[in-house]
């Protein structure tokens, strides 16, 4: 292997066929943009030096935030000519890796064989090759007679390609080692194509110059699988997601409906967790061990510890601590920081608040910015009255407490330690530990009412 790898990643351009106003890049595969797939796996395969060649104002570099290095693509058009853009980062480097920006399920082990077939051959190019995909669009590999690479032929438009260069099956999966100075010299006699100076160009410039160009045929689909349109895009996911869900099942996670589960790149599940149908766990979302999530239930960024449940409810930049138990139908918000043991029910929402240890919201409740102590019992309908229409306002419940259903807590207030609230009451001065805070208008009871001389029933 080199001592030196230099990767170099073309990421210019809109593509077109995707009909977007997000460049292609930056299109998300499993929650991650493609770039970042690919910067990823250079990375992984032991690159000393990673290049990605952008346009400007596309917000490739902005995503990519100083992972790897940026150069601008302002002159030409064509993978050649992005190629060209990175001159200077790749002519002092002993083999320089290209790899295409919308191959983002390229694998490190793909681009580490593809580098040492190329230190073992010799080779000026060596490129990765496959005959185990739908060739349609793809640029096929003429071989000569020694089994060398004697060009490529684009099929974009397959419009005025002979058929029997139509009919090989063998494509060129857009990733290549090269020899930097016989790249670099190559390229400046490519000449243009439909405006376009095109990287395989150089394939039979180099054979003339006695050069060998040779394939590395791999069965790895999902790193030649490249992305043209949105349906290229739905084909990746679906494989992407396949991929990342077996390596969770490897590591211990069982999924009982699969197919119905989406989960982000950079999500982290414990072992001895089950995910069940309908779970969409997104971001920087970690679940622990021993978990039970779903049915229908979504997590962004959210933190799980171990032996949680959680069932048909969303969850958003929220920490849920071990064995507390969530929904059905509960929404947790971000800041919502629910301790070890506790109750969040049905048909409850929690904002920027902790409930404590133990503590229980179990039906029909709105908590925001507030602070329940451990064990505590919020009765049905309790809902904290945190806005009074300019500023939020904390409500602090103390340990232990019982606030009866329908109690409306006006903050700022505070129900203290081992504190009761009466049904149906409007709490808005401090009721004190162990005390009973009611208000609600004495009940009145009228007798004989019903038989009373009123008008006649319709
Ligand atoms: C290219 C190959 C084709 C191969 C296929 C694999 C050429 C001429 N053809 O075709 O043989 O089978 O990839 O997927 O290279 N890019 C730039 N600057 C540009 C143009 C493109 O950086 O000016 C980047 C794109 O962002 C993209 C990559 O290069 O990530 C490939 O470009 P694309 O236009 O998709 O090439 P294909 O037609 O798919
Ligand atoms: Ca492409």
């Amino acid at each position: 292997m080199a001592s030196e790898l230099t990767v170099l990643i073309m990421a210019a351009g809109h593509g077109t066929r995707m009909r977007s106003s997000l460049p292609k890049v930056l299109h998300p595969i499993c929650g991650r943009a493609m770039v970042l797939w690919v910067a990823e796996a250079a990375r992984e395969a032991g690159a000393t030096r990673v290049v990605c060649v952008t346009r400007p104002g596309e917000g490739v570099a902005e995503t990519l935030d100083g992972r790897v290095e940026v150069v601008e693509q302002v002159e030409g058009e064509g993978t050649g000519a992005a190629v060209l853009a990175a001159r200077e980062a790749i002519e002092g480097s002993d083999t320089v890796v290209v790899l295409s920006g919308d191959h983002p399920l390229i694998s490190a082990d793909a681009v580490r064989e593809l580098v040492a077939t190329h230190g073992r051959e010799g080779a000026a190019a060596t490129i990765l090759t496959t005959e185990e995909l739908d060739p349609d669009g793809y640029g096929r590999i003429v071989r000569s007679g020694d089994g060398a690479v004697a060009r490529i032929v684009e099929t974009k438009n397959p419009d005025g390609v002979p058929p029997d260069e139509l009919a090989i099956r063998e494509i060129n999966g857009g990733t290549y080692a090269f020899e930097p100075r016989d790249l670099l010299d190559a390229l400046e006699a490519v000449a243009e194509e439909h405006g376009e100076r095109y990287l395989t160009g150089v394939v039979p410039l180099l054979c003339q110059r006695g050069r060998r160009v040779v394939p590395h045929l791999t069965r790895d689909t999902l790193s030649m699988f490249g992305i043209n349109s949105r349906a290229d895009l739905m084909e990746a996911e679906a494989l992407a997601r396949r991929a990342l869900l077996r390596q969770h099942a490897l590591a211990g996670v069982s999924f009982t409906s699969p197919d119905t589960v989406t989960i982000d790149a950079g999500v982290e599940i414990g072992e001895d967790t089950t995910v069940g149908p309908g779970v969409s766990l997104h971001g920087a979302t970690r679940v622990g061990r021993g978990c039970t999530l779903g049915p229908q239930t979504t997590a962004t960024d959210a933190t799980l510890g171990d032996e949680v449940t959680v069932s048909h409810s969303v969850l958003v930049e929220c920490a849920v601590a071990d064995r507390a138990t969530i929904g059905p139908f509960a929404y947790l918000r971000p800041g919502a920081d629910i301790a070890e043991g506790a109750k969040v029910g049905t048909f409850v929402e929690i904002k920027n608040s902790r409930i404590g240890a133990g503590a229980k919201v179990p039906h029909l409740s709105y908590v925001g910015d507030a602070d329940v102590g451990e064990e505590a019992n919020l009765g049905a309908s309790s809902i904290t009255a945190n806005y009074d229409g300019r500023k939020k306002h904390r409500t602090k419940i103390g340990k232990r407490a019982k606030t009866g259903i329908h109690t409306s807590l006006v903050a700022p207030v505070s129900v203290g330690d081992e504190a009761y609230t009466g049904a149906g009451s409007v709490i808005s001065k401090d009721v004190p530990d162990g005390a009973l805070g009611i208000s609600r208008p004495p009940q009145k009871v009228i007798e004989g009412w019903a038989t009373k001389d009123r008008e006649p029933r319709e």
